[in-house]
């Protein structure tokens, strides 16, 4: 990035001082989540360069130009790299590709699960399984791995019933059917047309579950946990939960509704038996651990595991950590996430994607951003679909930006993200108007 680019971007991206004596570290990835990571790594003390592979136009790390699935690049850049100290792996994919697992075993330090203890996310059917033998309420379901039995199973099943591939199909392999026929075509889409690909070779069929849906990030060092606020992501692409489903349209912190009584049933019954389940299953995991919850009157069960950092909850919850997140990403990996004080802001944090019109279909790239200049200093704008070009941030992506506000209420926390959303422009930018509307 020119100097001049760099003016232009460095109100938004993180230039705090570069401690001299701190690690240098890599982050792995390059979204909104990423960006969060990195502005909140650079507040401490103890990290100096940040790299990012590959990172992104505001995240004022040291590009790479390799891509966060390429893990055998990715271990051979930090083996010729002695100066970075700390790899932190934060999509899905790599994590599902064992890149914890290969750093590791060159003896190199890394934030995240192991692609075992990950497998609470990449498959489904494994998630499942984990959940029926240990206890965690879930919704009841079965898992095939060939049509012709799921067909027979959802021909007498009751409805409405839910369809899930089991692997990995950015957040879309999740079908709702209201009845046998959609019931059928879900289970020819994902089964027989693959369209998610080997991600389709199993499917779970479950019970589906009514209520709201609550994100609950956890760190977790494999036997110690610390809870971080809850959130409420919003998935759909459009105002009042209709349109297509995307990968997050806003996200705010805490979610208030859920009351201290069910975060601490949802310890009880669900975040300690599965960390404990996940020791027996030989597969202790290490990193954030993102319980999906779906709320029910006082009955909390899990929808789904992530095995890490959601996006865009991170991008309002890591705003309110008043701790180092070094500190407590080095005691995940040793094991000591119980020697760590963590504190947490008691302010409400909420965050609103800019999207490129058309997205999560097809959408149009290259369109200039302007207004970054007058966003209010106590606004975070975190990048995602962004390149920095000639002439100066252009979108690459579906998600571009991600605004975030906290304030002492929600209201004042969405006055701050609208108002200042309005100084940003690009072509064919639409938003979420109803980010934290209903609490
Ligand atoms: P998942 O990837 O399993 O979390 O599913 C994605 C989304 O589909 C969830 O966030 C819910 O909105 C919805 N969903 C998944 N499973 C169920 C279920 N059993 N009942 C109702 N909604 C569900
Ligand atoms: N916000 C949901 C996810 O990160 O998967």
């Amino acid at each position: 990035m020119s100097e001049q680019q760099l003016t232009k971007v460095a109100r938004y991206v993180d230039l705090h001082e570069i401690s001299v004596d701190g690690d240098d570290v890599l982050i792995v990835g390059g979204g909104g989540r990423e960006h969060a990571i990195a502005w909140k790594l650079r507040q401490s003390r103890r990290v100096g360069n940040i790299y990012g592979a590959p990172g992104n136009a505001g995240m004022n790390v040291i590009p790479t130009d390799i891509g966060a699935t390429d893990i055998d690049k990715i271990v051979e850049y930090v083996g010729s790299h002695p100066n970075i100290k700390y790899t932190v792996v934060a999509p899905d994919d790599p994590l599902s590709m064992g890149l914890v697992d290969k750093l590791n075993a060159r003896g190199y330090r890394a934030f995240g699960p192991t692609k075992a203890a990950a497998k609470l996310e990449w498959s489904k059917a494994y998630a499942k399984d984990v959940m029926r033998r240990y206890d965690v309420p879930t919704a009841e379901y079965a898992t095939f791995t060939d049509a012709d039995e799921a067909k027979a199973y959802a021909k007498t099943a009751k409805y409405p019933l839910v369809v899930k591939a089991d692997g990995l199909a950015l957040g879309k392999g999740v079908i709702i059917c209201k009845g046998k026929r959609e019931a059928y075509a879900a289970i020819e889409q994902i089964m027989q047309d693959k369209k998610f690909g080997e991600a389709g070779n199993e499917i779970v069929i479950e019970q589906f579950l009514k209520g709201y849906e609550v994100s609950l990030l956890t760190f977790t060092d494999g036997t110690h946990f610390a809870l971080m606020p809850t959130s409420c992501d919003h998935k759909r692409a459009l105002d009042g939960d209709e349109g297509l489903n995307t990968g997050g349209m806003g996200a705010y912190a805490p979610c208030d509704r859920f009351s201290p009584e069910l975060l601490q049933k949802t310890v009880e019954t669900i975040v300690k038996p599965t960390i404990s389940a996940m020791q027996k299953e030989g597969a202790p995991f290490k990193g954030v651990l993102y319980f999906g919850l779906m709320v029910c009157g006082d009955e909390v069960k899990v929808l789904e595991y992530n095995a890490r950092f959601g996006d865009p909850e991170t991008q309002s919850v890591l705003p309110l950590l008043k701790s180092d997140m070094y500190e407590i990403m080095n005691a995940v990996t040793d094991g000591t996430l119980d020697k760590v004080n963590i504190e947490w802001s008691e302010l409400k944090s909420i965050n609103v994607v800019l999207a490129s019109g058309g997205y999560p279909l097809s959408y149009k790239k290259g369109c200039l951003i302007s207004g970054l200049n007058d966003v209010a200093n106590d606004v975070n704008v975190f990048f995602a679909g962004v390149s920095s070009s000639a002439d100066g941030l252009k979108t690459s992506g579906g998600r571009v930006l991600c605004v975030q506000a906290a304030a002492e209420n929600f209201a004042l926390a969405r006055q701050k993200v609208y108002d200042n959303i309005a100084k940003i422009t690009f072509d064919n930018c639409y938003y979420r108007k109803d980010i934290g509307s209903k609490l």
